[in-house]
């Protein structure tokens, strides 16, 4: 099997960008997205659990996707600049695609969980990359999880772990500065 050398890993690691700057008329093929979550499930998985859940949400489904966050962040008195924000964040990008973590049978294996869909969520920003995608991890707002679960229809319970802007990169963007990593060497 021919594996791709650590030279050329090395580059896209470092290439991929949290970043929104796409071609909003582009859309992103759904094969395409297909085969990026696939990637994501090659990601380590204790249990093998397979605790990913994927729902692509484009076209009308960001509006609706912007508005029961809204809705949720007005319910728990957000400031009305910030519910109006809400509303229209998703349209930015062609697609979102919102990543979920299924509950474990204890808080343990709820944890691993979590940390296996973060290890397939980079697996699939480096395909994403690797494919001349943007993307950009964002956070589902605070008191927001349960109403995006339930659009999507995912099970009660489910962390939304990220909502991935996805589109059609159409510029590059300077990579934030990184310290060296804490490590240290033991023998
Ligand atoms: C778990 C997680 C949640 C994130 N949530 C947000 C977010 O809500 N808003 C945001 O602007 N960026 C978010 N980011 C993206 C980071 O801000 C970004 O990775 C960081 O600025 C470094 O930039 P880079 O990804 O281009 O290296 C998130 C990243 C992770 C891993």
């Amino acid at each position: 099997m021919e594996l791709v050398a650590l030279d050329a890993l090395d580059p896209l690691i470092r290439a991929r960008r949290t970043s929104m700057l796409v071609d909003q008329a582009r859309p992103v093929p759904h094969d395409l997205v297909t085969r990026l979550c696939e990637l994501a499930t090659w990601a380590p998985n204790h249990k093998r659990t397979w605790p990913w859940r994927f729902a692509l949400l484009e076209g009308d489904a960001r509006g609706r996707l912007g508005n029961v966050i809204a809705d949720a962040m007005d319910a728990q008195g957000d400031p009305p600049e910030k519910v109006l924000k809400a509303r229209g964040k998703y349209l930015r990008t062609p697609a979102t695609l919102v990543v979920g973590t299924a509950v474990g049978d204890s808080p343990l294996r709820t944890a691993e969980n979590r940390d296996a869909v973060a290890a397939g969520i980079q697996n699939l920003l480096l395909a994403a990359t690797a494919a001349g995608l943007a993307t950009y991890w964002g956070s589902c707002p605070k008191g927001a999880n349960d109403v995006v679960g339930e659009l999507v229809g995912w099970e009660s319970g489910t962390h939304v772990t990220a909502l991935i802007y996805l589109g059609w990169a159409t510029s590059e963007v300077a990579p934030p500065e990184r310290p060296a990593p804490a490590l240290t060497f033991h023998a």
